[in-house]
């Protein structure tokens, strides 16, 4: 078969153009980063765990109706979705405090917020994705007052539609972090559900013992990241047999 043409590397994909006008492949890699890569390894079978776990979450967004750029997967590390124009901005929704809001605000790590906190950040790898508000993304012209209220309502719905799933099968959702696509239909633009959804983009929580099963185990040192990933993967019912 011939090698497909690579669009772009990024650190954890690879984006290939995909077999019909309008697709990509999105390639599923065994590396981990954290830090702004300052802080790299290779998790063997990684790439294939977030490839299953992605799958599983972006068809059931689908089925209830939340449009992804998902269409299907391919084999055990590559998966077929539609290509759309990433809208620059990563979406942070928050349940609990974890992570920067704890140190930003000085909240203990697992406080339950009042009602979960939309956040933005700018992508931009060399500025470290800073947090940004809706003064910025309107006045940088990064997204339209219309595209915010689908953004928010895309990233409320996601976060509803995963929290109940991980809810029953024990975890808590402390927070993940989304990428919003446009496609176009000739003068007509939607929003979508892009990039992925894996371990590596959301905080997991076993809800009885507190257990990070998520890219924390690596960016602290927990221990393997991979059994983190199989843990919630075992859990879900969508356990590769091998990598
Ligand atoms: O680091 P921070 O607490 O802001 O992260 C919030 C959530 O967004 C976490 O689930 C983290 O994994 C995710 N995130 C991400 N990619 C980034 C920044 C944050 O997936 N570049």
């Amino acid at each position: 078969m011939a090698r497909r043409n690579k669009i772009y590397e990024g650190k954890a994909k690879i984006i290939y153009e995909g077999p019909e006008a309008g697709t990509i492949v999105q390639y599923f890699k065994d590396d981990a980063t954290a830090f702004n890569a300052q802080k790299k390894d290779v998790i063997e079978g990684k790439g294939v765990l977030n490839n299953r776990l992605c799958e599983y979450f972006m068809v059931g967004l689908n089925q209830i109706g939340v449009p992804t750029h998902f269409i299907k997967r391919l084999n055990m590390r590559e998966q077929l979705c539609k290509s759309c124009e990433i809208v620059p901005l990563e979406v942070i929704v928050r349940n609990y405090a974890a992570g920067t809001m704890s140190k930003r605000l000085g909240l203990e790590e697992g406080t339950q917020l009042p009602r979960p906190i939309v956040e933005y950040c700018y992508k931009d790898d060399s500025l470290g994705d800073p947090l940004v508000s809706e003064e910025h993304i309107a006045a940088f012209g990064w997204a339209s007052q219309q595209d915010m209220d689908d953004i928010l309502s895309l990233a409320l719905r996601v976060n509803d539609f995963l929290s109940g799933v991980m809810y029953g099968v024990g975890i808590k959702l402390i927070d993940f972090k989304i990428e919003i696509g446009r496609v176009y239909d000739g003068d007509y633009q939607r929003l979508i559900v892009a990039d992925e959804i894996s371990p590596d983009s959301c905080r997991l929580w076993d809800m009885e013992t507190g257990q990070k099963l998520d890219k924390d185990v690596f960016r602290r040192d927990l221990g393997n990241l991979a059994d983190a990933y199989t843990e919630v993967a075992t859990r879900l019912g969508v356990m590769p047999k091998t990598s």
